[in-house]
């Protein structure tokens, strides 16, 4: 009797880890109701730093829309490495819908309905806006196509089964910080740029032991995932930069002290210079009106 009953209890938590960790797939996606402009999302593409990541390491700067993927993200959890995700049909994502894109970067599920590692900002992209997204896809139509192979990632044996990662979805999932902030229009601006758009959080906040954000300390500053030092506290507790000073660091990389933005900052740098000086200037507003924390 005991024996059955241990053994149907193992069947039924078994089945429930099963339905819990598969990735579901949205059936209507809102964003088929918008019209997606090109011009527009190469805006959006810009502010979401997708090249940052998916262009090959090796690249020049014509080439940086090439996005055949490549670059090594290392991690406590093993090395990841970004996808090819140009418009090829067999090692891109060319014979991609619009509703695959969307549950990839809105909801990190693939069409295979498999989970993708938060490696890939996806928690950050949640919150992009239907009309942003439609425009980012209409975009992605035009880049470049590259037929080279993504690399596989090269991780552990324990990380390599991917349902375990609806547990981390489910723990991790983006909390409003902007609500706590201001109702400043362009505060709210800001606050969609950095948080969403922009995924500020994923280097400047610090992570749990599950990789997932502390958002208590958000923008508190980080440990390197590379391994070399801390990625900087960005709140008012340590950036005293005023507001000009911060919207010139964003479009040239040159500090008050005449210091440049080296690192993966010269990156995001590189997509920050891009945008419009008014959104620049919520950027900045944003740091300054958001709590100053320090870990
Ligand atoms: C911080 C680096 C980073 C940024 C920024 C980033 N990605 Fe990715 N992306 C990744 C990684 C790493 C993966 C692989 C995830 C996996 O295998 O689970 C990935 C996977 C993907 C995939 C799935 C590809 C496939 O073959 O299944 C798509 C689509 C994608 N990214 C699109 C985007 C778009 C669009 C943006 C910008 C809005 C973006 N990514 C920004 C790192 C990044
Ligand atoms: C890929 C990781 C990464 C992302 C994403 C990122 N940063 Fe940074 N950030 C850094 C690193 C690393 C530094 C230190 C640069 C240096 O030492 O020159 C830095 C420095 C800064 C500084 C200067 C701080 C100081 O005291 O010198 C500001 C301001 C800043 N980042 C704002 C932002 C904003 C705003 C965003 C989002 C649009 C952002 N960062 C996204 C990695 C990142």
């Amino acid at each position: 009797m005991k024996k059955i009953a241990i053994s149907t209890s193992a069947v039924i938590l078994m089945m429930a880890f099963w339905v819990i960790t598969s990735a579901k797939i949205p059936e209507f996606s809102s964003v088929e109701n918008y019209q997606g402009s090109l011009k527009k999302g190469e805006y959006v593409f810009n502010a979401s730093g997708c090249a940052s990541c998916h262009s090959s390491p090796d690249t020049t700067q014509e080439e940086k829309l090439v996005l055949t993927g490549g670059r090594a993200f290392p991690s406590p959890f093993g090395t990841f490495y970004a996808p090819n995700i140009s418009i090829d049909k067999v090692n891109g994502i060319g014979a991609w819908s619009e509703k695959d894109f969307v549950n990839a970067v809105r909801h990190g599920v693939s069409p295979k309905g498999k989970h993708y590692y938060p490696s890939f900002p996806y928690t950050a992209y949640a919150n992009m806006t239907d009309q942003d997204i439609a425009d980012l896809w209409a975009y992605f139509k035009s880049i470049p196509e590259s037929s080279k192979p993504s690399i596989d990632h090269d991780l552990p044996m324990y990380v390599r089964w991917r349902r375990p990662i609806a547990f981390w979805k489910l723990l991790n999932k983006r909390e409003p910080i902007t609500e706590l902030v201001s109702s400043d229009a362009t505060v709210q601006r800001g606050s969609y740029l950095v948080e969403t758009l922009g995924h500020c959080g994923e280097c400047h906040t610090p992570r749990n032991f599950i990789g997932g954000l502390q958002y208590d300390y958000w923008l508190g500053g980080a440990k390197n995932p590379a391994g070399r030092g801390m990625i900087p506290n960005i709140t008012p507790t340590k950036l005293t930069w005023d507001t000009e000073e911060i919207v010139e660091y964003l479009a040239s990389g040159f500090t008050p002290d005449f210091d440049v933005a080296g690192g993966h900052m010269a990156d995001v740098v590189e997509n920050t210079s891009k945008l419009t000086e008014e959104d620049r200037l919520a950027i900045a507003e944003y740091l300054k009106a958001i709590p100053g924390v320090q870990k």
